[in-house]
């Protein structure tokens, strides 16, 4: 039994402390958000904040984040988190969705990180998260509307 603190609340899990961060969010908690797309650290789709820093939770084993403060895309919140969910979908930017939470979750760490980001620092923030529908200039765009809203 591990007990994670996951959204702001405690839980305590029965799993081999091998296991993926993902897995068990996904399968056992039913914390849908985060995505498995590559399973291999590639593609993004599963970002999940530990202790504020974003990490693959499908090659994370929960003996890794024990004791850490696990955010999940369903548990982002403050003004960072507001303001790029509200750009988001001011620019439509979701096609099938699949990697977009991956995608918000790096936008705001970026923004966290850096109110105001270059188009060089975004591009560099984004380019491990892969969209397979191509919405990557519309992420940049809604990141500066973010960024605008951040501002002022
Ligand atoms: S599923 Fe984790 S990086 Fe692709
Ligand atoms: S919106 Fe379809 S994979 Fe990114």
């Amino acid at each position: 039994m591990m007990k994670l603190m996951i959204n702001g609340r405690e839980v305590e899990v029965i799993a081999d402390p091998a296991t993926p961060l993902l897995w068990v969010v996904r399968d056992e908690l039913g914390l849908t958000g985060a995505k498995y797309g590559c399973g291999q650290a590639v593609c993004g789709a599963c970002l999940i904040f530990a202790d504020g820093a974003p990490v693959r939770a499908c090659v994370t084993p929960l003996s890794n984040v024990a004791g850490q403060k696990i955010t999940t895309p369903e548990g982002l919140q403050g003004q960072v988190a507001d303001a790029v969910r509200s750009a988001w979908e001011k620019h439509d930017v979701a096609q099938c969705g699949y990697c977009q939470p991956g995608q918000i979750m790096s936008a705001v760490a970026l923004l966290t990180e850096k109110p105001a980001p270059t188009d060089a620092e975004i591009d560099d923030a984004m380019n491990s998260n892969i969209c397979r529908c191509a919405t990557y200039g519309r992420i940049r765009t809604a990141i500066k509307t973010a960024s605008g809203m951040l501002k002022g």
